[in-house]
C-alpha cells in the first residue's frame, strides 16, 4: 500500500505476540496468588529446551535412564498394533526413538505426530526423524499439551499417545483430572495411551534429582526469568535476586521447584497495571512434580475410561510406564 491511497481506509491494529498473551494471562492467575506460582511451561524457550536435555544426561537425574529402560524392554507391547503414535511433549524424542523402530519396522503406513510447545526443537526434531526414518510419515504439530483440539491425527481406534518422562506429575490433581477428561474426549475406544510417571523414593534421591550438583536445574529454573522478562514488559525482574530451590513436599508426595528472592524484589508489570513486592526469603513456585504409588495412576486412569492396563517398571523400581486402553 502507498500513502496515495484512499486515508479513510487506514486501519490501526495492535497485535499481540500469541505468547505474551499467554504469559500475561498465566501471570494475572498465578503470580499474584499466595504463594506466587509460574507454570512450566516458560521453562521452555529454545535455552530451556537445551538445559532439560540436559538434566535428562545428569547423573542425579534418573527419570530418564529408568524410562528408557522401560521402554527398550517394552517396545513391541507398547507399540502393539498402532498405526500412528502421537507423542505430547515430544522433545528430541530420543527415548521413542526404540518406539518407532518397532513401528518403522512393522507396517508402510505408520505416522508418528511428534507436538511440542517449542518450536525450534520441533522442527529440528522432526527434520531428523525424517532422516533417520525414512518409511516413517512424521507430522510435527505445535501445541499445548493441555489444550488439544480434536479429533486427533490418525485412525480411531490405531493411535497410540505417548506422555512420557512424568509429565503428568507436572499437574495438580484438578489439571490431571482435566488433562485426562480432554485426552478421552479426543480419543477413541481401542486407542491405547502410554504414561509415564516418577514412583516415590527416598526424599534424598528426588531432591539431588532437582538440584543437582553441576546446577543445571538450577540454571534451567533461573532461565524461566529470562523468558519471562523477554516476552512480558516488565521492571525489577532480575535473575541475580533469586535462587534456586527444590524441596519435597511429603503431605502433597511431590517434589517442588522454588525462586526464592535473596533480597526485598519488586517487580512491575505495566501492561497488567500490576505489579508485587516480594521480601527477601519469598519464594515463587515454578513447578510441582507429583511421585505416584504404583497403583494410585492407574486408578485415576481407570476413573476416567482408560482401563486395560499394563504398569511396569525399571529394575530398580524408580519409575513406571502405564500402558491403557480407551474402553
Ligand atoms: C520434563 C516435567 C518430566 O518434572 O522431572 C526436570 C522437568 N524439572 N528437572 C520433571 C524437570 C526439573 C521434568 N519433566
Amino acid at each position: 500500500m502507498t500513502g496515495t491511497e484512499n486515508p479513510t481506509t487506514t486501519t490501526t491494529t495492535t497485535t499481540t505476540d500469541p505468547d505474551t498473551a499467554a504469559l500475561e494471562s498465566d501471570l494475572r492467575e498465578g503470580f499474584f496468588a499466595d504463594p506466587p506460582t509460574l507454570p512450566p511451561r516458560w521453562f521452555y524457550d529454545e535455552k530451556g529446551s537445551l538445559l532439560f536435555d540436559q538434566i535428562t544426561r545428569v547423573a542425579e537425574y534418573y527419570p530418564t535412564r529408568a524410562e528408557a529402560e522401560i521402554l527398550r524392554a517394552r517396545a513391541g507391547d507398547i507399540v502393539g498394533a498402532a498405526s500412528t503414535v502421537v507423542e505430547l511433549g515430544a522433545g528430541t524424542c530420543e527415548k521413542t526413538r526404540v518406539l518407532l523402530d518397532v513401528l518403522a519396522a512393522g507396517r508402510s503406513d505408520a505416522r508418528f505426530v511428534p507436538l511440542d510447545i517449542s518450536t525450534e526443537m520441533l522442527f529440528e526434531t522432526a527434520r531428523a526423524l525424517e532422516q533417520e526414518y525414512p518409511g516413517l510419515r512424521i507430522d510435527p504439530v505445535i501445541g499445548d499439551i493441555t489444550a488439544l483440539e480434536g479429533p486427533l491425527p490418525g485412525e480411531p481406534g490405531g493411535r497410540l499417545v505417548l506422555f512420557l518422562g512424568g509429565t503428568v506429575g507436572n499437574f495438580s490433581e484438578s489439571q490431571r483430572d482435566g488433562f485426562f477428561r480432554m485426552l478421552r474426549g479426543i480419543m477413541a475406544p481401542g486407542d491405547q495411551l502410554a504414561v509415564g510417571f516418577d514412583l516415590v523414593k527416598s526424599p534424598d534421591r528426588l531432591v539431588a534429582a532437582y538440584d543437582d550438583a553441576a546446577g543445571v536445574t538450577a540454571e534451567f529454573n533461573l532461565n524461566m526469568l529470562d523468558v519471562i522478562a523477554r516476552t512480558v514488559d516488565c521492571t525489577g525482574l532480575d535473575r541475580r535476586d533469586f535462587r534456586h530451590e527444590a524441596v519435597w513436599n511429603a503431605e502433597e508426595s511431590r517434589i517442588e521447584m522454588w525462586l526464592r528472592a535473596v533480597r526485598e524484589v519488586r517487580i512491575d508489570f505495566p501492561t497488567l497495571g500490576r505489579g508485587r513486592t516480594l521480601a527477601a526469603g519469598e519464594g515463587i513456585r515454578t513447578e510441582i512434580a507429583r511421585k505416584f504409588e504404583p497403583h494410585a495412576l492407574i486408578d485415576e486412569l481407570a476413573g476416567h475410561g482408560f482401563g486395560g492396563q499394563a504398569v511396569w517398571t525399571d529394575a530398580a523400581g524408580d519409575f513406571g510406564l502405564a500402558l491403557v486402553v480407551v474402553d
